[in-house]
């Protein structure tokens, strides 16, 4: 017998071979489209913080449901960028009955019945001084927060939302709102909070594009420190066990442990997100089909490392090769 018997580079002869030996891969359907609702109507303008993104409303919002449709990809994220001026210390228009997520949300699904809409939830976006909470002296006052966060889960459901994502990290978060839907009628919504959701640099375009930096950031009270794996496991596992639907883990490419650990511990559907400082530097790090490459490998570790769905700004292009 020749030395060695074993040669794995025959399963890379071909490309036909590597096709048919290959483990993972990223479709249309993997995907979940970010989407930043103003509150003005029919608005297109660029969103210049986050390379290719757009600020839609009214009929470019629906044109931009239909194309979403039509590339195969299920499911859209909408964010909420309220008038500077309807901003409070209550962030009560997080649950205006038209406020901009709830007006998307009704825009999206006339638009594009079959699109899976998913809401962010969160009150940074609300607040005025851009903390995910309620203000109690200094504090994040975390019950205050459930008791905004479940009224403005209600008013996303009744807009027709179908799948809520509370994205504050605040204790409890998960079993409120399924308490609040249920009791409103909506026991057929999902919940799909950001379970692992690390305090992260990564996130500073996103923050900068919503104009939702706080002075003085208190992240680190509620998002998990990024040196704490177990604790993000932890975390998932309340959030499993409170009712959640589909865990998410965030930012997607440092956490790629947490996603294999989480595949492994949890059956739950697992969702990642690319967030927008990763996407930036990616896009920044080359060009044409090279970008391509890049964002594809990228993606594709995403999903080789646990992943069922990965929330990323370049889901359209993605898709559409
Ligand atoms: C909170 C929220 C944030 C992101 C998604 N939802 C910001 C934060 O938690 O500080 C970040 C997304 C990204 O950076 O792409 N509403
Ligand atoms: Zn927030």
């Amino acid at each position: 017998m020749t030395f060695p018997a074993t040669r794995l580079r025959r399963l890379r002869t071909t490309p036909a071979i590597r096709d048919m030996v290959r483990e993972t891969r990223v479709t249309a359907h993997d995907l979940i489209m970010p989407v930043f609702a103003p509150a003005a109507p029919d608005t297109n303008q660029p969103l210049p913080q986050i390379h290719g993104m757009r600020l839609l409303s009214g009929a470019p919002l629906a044109a931009e449901a239909r194309e979403i449709q039509a590339l195969g990809i299920p499911a859209v994220l909408v964010f909420g960028m309220p008038h500077k001026t309807a901003r409070n210390d209550a962030a009560s228009a997080a649950h205006a009955a038209d406020g901009p997520i709830q007006d998307a949300v009704r825009t999206l699904k006339r638009a594009a019945p079959g699109l899976t809409v998913i809401t962010d939830l969160c009150l940074c976006e609300f607040t005025d001084h851009g903390h995910c909470g309620l203000l109690r002296g200094d504090r994040i006052d975390n019950d205050a927060t459930l008791a905004c966060l479940q009224r403005a889960a209600v008013s996303h459901a009744e807009a027709g939302a179908d799948v809520i994502a509370p994205s504050g990290m605040m204790d409890g978060v998960v079993r409120s709102l399924r308490q609040a839907l249920d009791d409103a009628g909506h026991t057929h919504v999902l919940t799909m909070p950001y379970s692992a959701k690390f305090a992260s640099g990564f996130y500073g375009p996103f923050k900068s594009a919503t104009d939702s930096i706080p002075g003085e950031s208190r992240h680190a009270t509620h998002q998990l420190d990024p040196a704490n794996a177990d604790q993000a496991l932890h975390e998932i596992e309340l959030d499993i066990g409170e009712g959640a639907d589909i865990i998410m883990v965030k930012p997607a490419l440092p956490s790629l442990d947490i996603l294999r650990a989480a595949r492994e511990r949890f059956p739950a559907p697992l969702a990642a997100y690319q967030v927008s400082g990763v996407y930036n530097m990616l896009w920044q790090a080359a060009e044409g089909e090279d970008r391509h490459r890049l964002m594809s490998e990228i993606l594709t570790c995403i999903k080789r490392a646990g992943a069922d769905m990965i929330v990323t700004y370049y889901a359209k292009q993605a898709a559409s090769r």
